[in-house]
């Protein structure tokens, strides 16, 4: 793994420095090898079963970016960061099971015992109706994060976006019907900072034990 780009931040420096930057310096350009540093942190994400629901739709033209400004409602981040990163949620991630535990077997991390009975329980567990989207969600969020943030510890700047029309989004980059957007993150360099924000006290947002 590349570590050039890394900052030596620790990592509250990190959480204390993310904030959602909405304005962007349009002429800045990741390179491929930053974008993939960034994919390739991201995707040590955790994930139900290790099924990585995720996929990475990368606008990094110009002209993806720009089809995607009207379908973001015109919110500016989306044309000038350098790159927009469309999380999508894999709906079908049962399917990664085989790949992704013969992989563990055959490193000799898992036994194929484990591998046939977790495969006997995911398969269950995705007959229940819903579940497939609600797992494709929940874990390409947990990504999503893993994304700004390691952004920021590259010294990039984030916007999270569930602000779009995720049905023309779906049109206008086919979208297989595996997959739905969970949202979109700008990445880029900041022109101006973001606006600043407040949050509740741990008080009012922590419940000991039980309602
Ligand atoms: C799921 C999600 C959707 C969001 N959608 C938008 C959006 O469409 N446009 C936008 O400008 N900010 C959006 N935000 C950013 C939030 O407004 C921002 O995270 C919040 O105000 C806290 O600010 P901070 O991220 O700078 O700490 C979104 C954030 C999340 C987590």
């Amino acid at each position: 793994m590349a570590t050039a780009t890394l900052t030596k931040k620790d990592f509250f420096t990190v959480l204390d420095d993310r904030h959602s930057v909405k304005s962007y310096d349009a002429s800045h350009k990741m390179t491929k090898e930053e974008i993939n540093q960034l994919l390739e942190e991201t995707q040590k994400a955790p994930s139900a079963w290790n099924l990585q629901h995720w996929k990475f739709l990368v606008l990094e033209n110009q002209a993806a970016k720009d089809k995607a400004l009207p379908i973001a409602y015109g919110q500016r981040q989306v044309a000038d960061a350098s790159i927009v990163v469309c999380i999508l949620a894999d709906t079908e991630a049962n399917k990664n099971a085989q790949p992704v535990f013969s992989s563990a077997v055959n490193k000799g991390y898992m036994p194929q015992e484990v591998m046939d009975s977790l495969i006997g329980q995911i398969e269950g567990a995705y007959q229940i109706p819903g579940m497939g989207k609600d797992q494709g969600i929940m874990n390409s969020s947990l990504a999503a994060m893993q994304l700004m943030l390691v952004a920021k510890a590259m010294d990039y700047d984030t916007c999270p976006m569930g602000g779009f029309d995720r049905q023309k989004m779906i049109d206008e980059f086919q979208i297989p019907p595996r997959y739905i957007p969970t949202m979109l993150i700008s990445v880029g360099k900041a022109k101006e900072p973001a606006y600043p924000s407040t949050r509740f006290s741990i008080e009012e947002v922590t419940i000991w034990n039980s309602f």
